[in-house]
């Protein structure tokens, strides 16, 4: 089965045909940062004005570099929330004509289902990820942990209460001077720095599966002014110029290791007090970052490891590690930020689980609603 995705939620325009969930026939991704990079952040107006630009051109591109035409195409698929109000409109507007006009069944993907089935892209199935697994989606707008028992069964366990992750890394970078967009540039500036520089406090809150990371923000801010012996009320605009290289470098390695840190605790608080998981789940842009998915796999295969002798202890049954093992799975780099692709492979869970097309003619968008 041919899926024709599309994305346009952010400010990347997308499209790709994706076979039977996991093989990429083609995948386009016009990227707007170098408008932003400019800005320091996306402007809406703008990001939807350029989706309308690249649209078409960009669909068309996945047709020829797949070498297909819209007779080999079964359904469409489109990221209909949450995200940007202008930019999802661009993208749905156009899958719905496409659909009416080809008469293809259209599909409607939530966009953190879409991250989480990027785990499923390009892999095999006895590399696929098995349930029940715990998924952590952090990118730009979203921190959560969900519980997934099935394919399409979505528990949200864990959330932020203020700020995402990605966000967090994004403005920490303004305060260090570092370009748009702000995870990439902290863990490149990271890669000199020293992580245990600078302490940074873990927040404390009543559920052990939330995140918060406003104050982690606000705690560099201050610890850049205290290390430049500035007031709290000295802008932090004016902060970056004055700091040295190796600063930069310190400050950025010491946030990196505090955020992935406050990750992997809660992920792995939500292991212990879920015994039946199988796999877990790391997706979404911030899942690109090097440092979290060298520790990512150094924490869960400790878990691993401990888990193999309980179970020994538990059951004489000779058990291999290998049959125990707890699955840590990423998406390839190059499908953790927005792309079309891992939208093909969420439609096409969403066909096999029995989920109904959507109708064309009246899907509505939102720019906020929780997965589903
Ligand atoms: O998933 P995504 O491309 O868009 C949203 O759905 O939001 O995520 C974008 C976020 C940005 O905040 C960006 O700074 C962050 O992912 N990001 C990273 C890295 N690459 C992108 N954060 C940390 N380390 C990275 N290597
Ligand atoms: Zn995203």
């Amino acid at each position: 089965m041919n899926i024709l995705a599309i994305e346009s939620s952010c400010d990347e325009t997308a499209a790709a045909i994706v076979q039977d969930g996991t093989k990429i026939l083609s995948n386009v991704v016009v990227s707007q940062i170098d408008i932003f990079k400019e800005y320091g952040g996306v402007i809406p107006e703008v990001a939807a004005r350029s989706h309308l630009e690249a649209i078409m051109p960009v669909i068309h591109q996945a047709f020829s570099e797949a070498n297909l035409t819209w007779n080999n195409i079964d359904a469409i698929a489109v990221t209909h929330t949450p995200g940007l109000l202008g930019s999802l409109l661009i993208g749905t507007l156009t899958a719905r004509t496409l659909a009416i006009l080809h008469n293809k069944p259209l599909y409607a993907v939530h966009h953190l289902k879409s991250h989480i089935y990027a785990c499923w892209l390009g892999s095999s199935e006895n590399a696929f990820p098995k349930f029940p697994l715990l998924a952590l989606v952090i990118s730009g707008g979203h921190t959560q942990i969900i519980y997934m028992k099935k394919h399409n069964n979505f528990k949200i366990i864990g959330t932020t209460r203020d700020d995402a992750v990605g966000e967090c890394f994004d403005k920490v970078a303004k305060i260090l001077g570092l370009p748009y967009p702000g995870g990439p540039s902290i863990a490149k500036a990271a890669e000199n720095g020293n992580p245990e520089k600078y302490h940074l406090p873990h927040p404390k809150l009543d559920s052990p599966y939330d995140f918060s990371f406003s104050g982690l923000k606000t705690a560099v801010l201050r610890a850049v002014q205290k290390e430049l012996k500035k007031p709290i009320s000295f802008p932090s605009h004016e902060l970056a110029p004055l700091l040295s290289k190796q600063q930069v470098a310190d400050f950025a390695a010491s946030f990196q290791k505090t955020a992935i840190d406050i990750l992997l605790k809660n992920l792995q608080t939500a292991l212990h007090n879920h015994p039946d998981i199988k796999s877990i789940v790391i997706a979404g842009g911030v899942s690109a970052n090097t440092t979290l998915r060298e520790e990512a796999f150094k924490v869960f295969s400790e878990e691993y490891k401990r888990s193999a002798t309980r179970e020994s202890l538990r059951d004489s049954r000779r058990i291999t590690l290998e049959e125990n093992a707890l699955k840590v799975s990423f998406p390839e780099r190059s499908f953790s930020g927005d792309n079309a692709a891992m939208v093909g492979a969420a439609a096409y869970y969403e066909i096999k689980s029995g989920i109904e097309p959507t109708n064309p003619y009246t899907l509505t968008l939102s720019p906020r609603s929780e997965i589903h």
